[in-house]
């Protein structure tokens, strides 16, 4: 299925250059907070943060592990289906262990809450949340994101890794889309 038609569908709204000097402060902020950590536990959420998380934790200056876990969420569609179901989870435990989780994007919130929720009933020692784009003005939930990489306007992203119906992923730099 093609959705999108052509490059005339997308506006650069971040570009490669600006996500990647971002993504280094970013970084660097996380090296020194967690200095004192043994192995930080690196969770990305599938798919959408898998371009961000391997730029991120190369510039992060610390041993640290890297795991994934899939949730369910927009489908093919443009709108939040509210309720989380783990599709894919970790194979770290995290109990004990301090834990950053790393999202694409925080939306309405409700996302983000609930992996919040499932992951410090397995009591991690500390659990922070960075996010590379995040909607306050989209916000239902209340969530709170350590590392936040741009605030964005209410409009639908691609690129970088984030996706519309499975496509612009490879897209180097964020774009919107024209519904
Ligand atoms: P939330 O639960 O509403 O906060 O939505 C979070 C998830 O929805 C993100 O992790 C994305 O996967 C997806 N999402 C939210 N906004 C966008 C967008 O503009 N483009 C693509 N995916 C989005
Ligand atoms: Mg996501």
């Amino acid at each position: 299925m093609t959705v999108l038609s052509s490059q005339n569908d997308i506006r650069i709204l971040i570009t490669e250059t600006e996500i990647a000097a971002r993504t280094t402060q970013l970084a660097r902020l996380i090296s020194d907070e967690y200095k004192d950590t043994k192995q930080l536990v690196v969770v990305g959420l599938l798919r959408g943060s898998f371009v961000f998380i391997a730029d991120l934790v190369r510039r992060i200056d610390l041993p640290v592990e890297v795991d994934f876990m899939t949730v369910s969420s927009y489908g093919n569609a443009m709108e939040s289906s509210r309720q989380v179901r783990i599709i894919q989870d970790l194979m770290t435990p995290i109990e004990g262990r301090d834990v950053l989780i790393v999202e694409d994007i925080v939306d309405t919130g409700h996302t983000l809450s609930q992996v919040y929720d499932i992951l410090q009933t397995r009591e991690p020692a500390s659990l922070r949340v960075c996010a590379l784009l995040n909607k306050p003005s989209r916000r239902e939930i209340d969530v709170v994101i350590d590392w936040v990489g741009f605030d964005i306007p209410d409009e639908f992203v691609i690129g970088y890794g984030i996706d519309y119906a499975q496509q612009g992923r490879n897209l180097p730099h964020i774009g919107v889309v024209s519904k």
